[in-house]
């Protein structure tokens, strides 16, 4: 034993010497180099992330602030998970997905649930007093995920696609039109301060799923988002003072009335932030197109806005795009 261990001392004395001037050499390098050229380049892989550093003035003081990490995942991102993937021996095989001990379907669920079946639970009057939001079984194995076409995942795409195109920040004030369960939603509202997030929309039971379930379930009560129940594009219950950096509509124009969607439209406009705001409107835009080319860029003048065109964007996680059409206030 004794010699054994003076046997270690004996090797890791040179070792440490040669890791310390090692690490000197490598600093010595590093300082010169951080010194000799105060370096204002981008990251050597622009991709890999988006963070700026801004100087902003505040009250006289020069502040700075580092402004938020990219929003869209990058490709950095991908190939670490993919590496993940690998690394763990993950393949895409049958059975690779096969569920647990209890395989259990949402239906199966929710019925274990309302029997109390394999649940530790409260009994008698105790039952009533324990959970400070109960909330309903069909909203607990989140049968709401699937009430949509798309999957819920899809919700982040439309989500890093809208923040990114109008450069938002954690400060930024944003109006969804017809937020629903919070698919997307919920993105934002994790990402803009407290109050930042505004919502008119008119489908009881997906309101319900997303005060009783999803900003509850997903920690995010404290942000206090401003969700209206509310339709007919009436917007009078946001107050006048917020000015919106996105204002946004997704699946939601082409199943109204045009004249509504006008009607939507010319109210938003004051509230929409000039030059730098966006609107964007998902799949078409036929409210407008169906007036013919020039009455729809012609009208959409007269409100004081400029439709800056047509977007694709591509899902991360499944075979499919979006159509965004990009509007601004031309007019302060
Ligand atoms: C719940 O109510 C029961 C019956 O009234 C009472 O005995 C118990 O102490 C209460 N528990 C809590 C956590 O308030």
């Amino acid at each position: 034993m004794a010699l054994s261990s003076q046997k270690g001392i004996v090797i890791t004395i040179p070792v440490l010497v040669l890791s310390v001037s090692a690490a000197a050499i490598f600093l010595f390098f590093l300082l010169s180099s951080l010194s000799s050229s105060p370096c204002t380049c981008p990251p050597s892989n622009p991709d890999s992330t988006l963070t700026t550093t801004a100087a902003v003035v505040t009250g006289g003081t020069v502040v700075a602030e580092v402004v938020d990490r990219r929003i869209s995942v990058s490709r950095d991102d991908i190939e670490w998970v993919k590496d993940q993937i690998r690394a763990n021996g993950l393949h895409m095989q049958d059975n690779v997905l096969r569920k647990g001990i209890n395989p259990r379907t949402r239906a199966q669920q929710l019925e274990d649930l309302n029997n109390f079946k394999g649940i530790s639970h409260y009994e008698g009057s105790e039952a009533n007093n324990h959970t400070a939001l109960p909330c309903p079984g069909e909203l607990l194995v989140e049968e709401h995920h699937s009430n949509y076409g798309e999957p819920w995942a899809g919700g982040r795409d439309v989500f890093e696609f809208l923040a990114e195109s109008s450069r938002l920040t954690a400060n930024s004030h944003v109006l969804e039109i017809g937020c629903g369960t919070l698919r997307v939603g919920l993105h934002f509202i994790r990402y803009l301060k407290p109050e930042h997030f505004h919502c008119l929309e008119r489908d009881k039971l997906s309101l319900m799923a997303a005060f009783r379930y999803e900003l509850p379930s997903q920690g995010l009560l404290h942000k206090r988002p401003l969700i209206v129940r509310g339709e007919d594009m009436d917007f009078t219950k946001f107050g006048s003072d917020v000015m919106y950096d996105l204002i946004y509509a997704s699946a939601v124009f082409l199943h109204m009335p045009d004249k509504l969607v006008w009607v939507g439209l010319e109210r938003l406009v004051s509230r929409l932030k000039p030059y730098d705001g966006r609107i964007f409107v998902s799949h078409n835009i036929k409210f407008c197109s169906r007036l013919g080319g020039d009455e729809c860029t012609k009208r959409l003048g007269s409100l004081g806005l400029e439709n800056l065109g047509k977007h694709t964007h591509d899902s991360l996680l499944f075979n499919h795009y979006e159509i965004w059409f990009e509007f601004r206030r031309s007019k302060a």
